[in-house]
């Protein structure tokens, strides 16, 4: 029988390969460029990190490595689309771990949030969370000179909101996000009423099988729309497989949490390849693998 000893420079060779591949931040970053047809070229180039689903409950590695992961990437904007508390947390302990994960986090032009299913509207009456909520709102944001209008529709526990009214608050022609928390919102969207709908609520499929990928959305969306950049009749939507888990397999398979940084671009800039990757900066050194999402 080989001794221990004989054992070690294998393993030394396996750590080195898993140090190498494997991360200890569970959470993984996403890059997309994403074209804006009414993007004047001066705008081109800003940030978003599109984050959904966290399901507050515990403060366990998962949000931790999301906050990290928010604390060292470069972004201008934070949007959050909904389930910031799980359904089954006390909206007290909710408050608290939602204080604790958005108060260190700052970028540029703030952090944006709508409320999904499983968050209470009481969520919005705390002023300290570091968090601007957009219930059927909608907010002008200047960036290299060119007015980017972000709005969002509250698709809470107790509301259900009014998208053709909020769709009313954004100045025609200006390049527009819209946030919600149900991706089946872009049925409800007028051709070229927004140029990107951010959305989560599906986290991906949250179980997810090789070759046939999401096996069930949660939203009336077809599977392939579950996840990542997509688009119904001419309006684009990203779709966030978001932090947590739900339903009655608390669990996640080929799907993991996941933070996207969305840079948008000049559809004259964006003539060029886009430079998609999936990033997991967790790792000593980070490692980039190939990433699968398409830009539409
Ligand atoms: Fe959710």
């Amino acid at each position: 029988m080989p001794s221990r000893q004989s054992f070690r420079p294998w393993g030394r060779s396996a750590g080195r390969a898993i140090g190498v591949t494997a991360s200890m931040n569970p959470v993984v970053v996403r890059h997309l460029s994403v074209p804006m047809p009414a993007l004047a070229a001066p705008g081109s180039g800003l940030r978003i990190a599109h984050l959904s689903d966290l399901h507050l409950a515990d403060w366990d590695r998962v949000i931790e490595g999301a906050q990290t992961h928010l604390l060292h990437l470069k972004y201008d904007l934070l949007a959050v689309t909904g389930d910031l508390i799980d359904g089954r947390c006390d909206i007290g302990a909710g408050v608290r771990l939602v204080r604790r994960f958005f108060e260190p986090l700052h970028c540029r032009y703030g952090t944006y949030a709508v409320l999904g299913n499983h968050d209470k509207r009481e969520l919005c009456t705390y002023s300290d969370l570091n968090l601007t909520f957009l219930n059927d709102h909608a907010v002008t944001i200047r960036h290299s000179q060119v007015d980017f209008e972000l709005a969002g529709v509250e698709q809470s526990q107790d509301n259900l909101g009014d998208v053709p009214g909020t769709l009313g608050l954004i100045a025609p022609g200006r390049p527009s996000v819209l946030l919600a928390h149900y991706p089946s919102t872009i049925y409800e969207l007028p051709q070229g009423a927004v140029g990107l709908l951010l959305a989560g609520h599906t986290h991906g499929g949250q179980i997810r099988l090789p070759f046939l990928g999401c096996i069930h959305s949660a939203d009336h969306i077809p599977p392939r729309l579950a996840r990542g950049l997509g688009a119904v009749d001419g309006t684009r939507m990203h779709v966030s497989a978001g932090l947590g888990c739900s339903g009655p397999i608390q669990a996640r398979f080929l799907c993991p949490p996941e933070i996207t940084i969305l840079t948008l671009k000049s559809t004259i800039l964006a003539a060029e390849p886009p430079k998609n990757r999936l990033e997991d900066i967790g790792s000593a050194q980070g490692r980039i693998e190939a990433n699968s999402a398409t830009v539409v």
